[in-house]
């Protein structure tokens, strides 16, 4: 028989994934679980046929021109690809994948909860209880923004887009969207369609971002933008740091223009902004939204379907 080929697994994944990786593959793991350099990354391909990163190790400029020869496929262990170079990565050979679909509905939980979880005021509520600072009661105590039958925009309705507007309608909520194309009625789903997102953001009581971050969607959201929206909406953003100018956010949030953020990615991470956190409407995760157990197995499964597949001389199912 063959050698297996050699996979670096770049991060601690889950236990379904490393033993069937393990019985298929000679295994190079990362069981610290710490980050890697561009120095990291490059000294191991040398020694590896394959890699299965996270969206944490960034494969771009000189990661790119230095990575070994040896180094055949990138399957990657998120639906995001932004810390890749794609085109330079195809250029050099090398075969890129992801794993789509199955993050979906974990993905929106998280939106959804974030959703909620800034309309209502967790933050301040949870900590006050937690606290022991809960001393008083009134009508008046507390008051949020009511998320049932109020109107959702999406911007990007692609899975994770179209399992939140799912979520929405189990809340009585008017679903609108903007996407690169107009989805069929049965996608839709009853979900009204935008031309821009202009259009989209002055109707948005709620916003929630669910598009990739591209050059053309870094900073998407921005002070402007944020201007159209309807006075007191709510953003929600689990997708990337890079779609929000933070700066702006902030300024939006200190006018009023917002009422509330829910956010699980940030500029910089990990981390977050500091001038965020000051805000208690703000209402913060780190970057989970996909952190379930079916999840990570599923994201695990789907990296080495796409690795077999490759090995076995087929084109993966997600080669990007
Ligand atoms: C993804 O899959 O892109 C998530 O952000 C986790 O990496």
């Amino acid at each position: 028989m063959a050698d297996k080929p050699v996979l670096w697994i770049t991060r601690r994944l889950s236990d379904a994934t490393l033993a069937r990786a393990q019985n298929d593959y000679e295994c190079i793991i990362n069981h610290e679980d710490g980050e890697h350099t561009a120095d990291d990354i490059i000294a191991m391909s040398a020694k590896v046929d394959a890699i299965l990163p996270c969206h944490s190790e960034v494969f771009r400029d000189r990661t790119v021109d230095e990575l070994d020869p040896r180094v055949k496929i990138i399957a990657n262990h998120s639906v995001g690809t932004d810390h890749c170079d794609i085109p330079a990565l195809n250029e050099r050979g090398i075969t890129v994948t992801n794993t789509p679909d199955v993050l979906s509905d974990a993905t929106a939980e998280i939106a959804f909860l974030l959703m909620l979880g800034a309309a209502r005021r967790a933050v301040e509520g949870d900590r006050m209880v937690r606290d022991g600072k809960w001393d008083f009661w009134s009508p008046a105590f507390m008051v949020g923004k009511q998320v049932s039958g109020s109107r959702l925009g999406i911007i990007g309705m692609g899975r994770v887009g179209q399992a939140m507007a799912r979520n929405a309608r189990g809340f009585g909520m008017e679903v609108h969207y903007y996407n690169r194309s107009q989805l069929s009625a049965d996608k839709e789903q009853g979900a009204i369609y935008h031309e821009t997102v202009e259009s989209l953001l002055q109707v948005s009581d709620f916003l929630s971002l669910h598009c990739p971050a591209t050059p053309e969607t870094t900073g998407l959201m921005n002070q402007t933008r944020f201007a159209l929206m309807p006075d007191g909406a709510v953003l929600v953003n689990t997708a990337r740091g890079a779609l929000v100018d933070e700066n702006a956010l902030i300024e939006a949030l200190k006018s009023g223009k917002l009422s509330a953020a829910g956010l699980d990615c940030f500029v910089t991470e990990p981390g977050g902004n500091p001038a965020l956190s000051a805000h208690d409407n703000v209402f913060m995760l780190p970057h989970i939204g996909s952190a379930t157990v079916t999840t990570r197995d599923a994201m695990g499964f789907r990296a080495l379907d796409n690795l077999d597949a490759f090995f076995n001389g087929a084109t993966p199912k997600d080669k990007l």
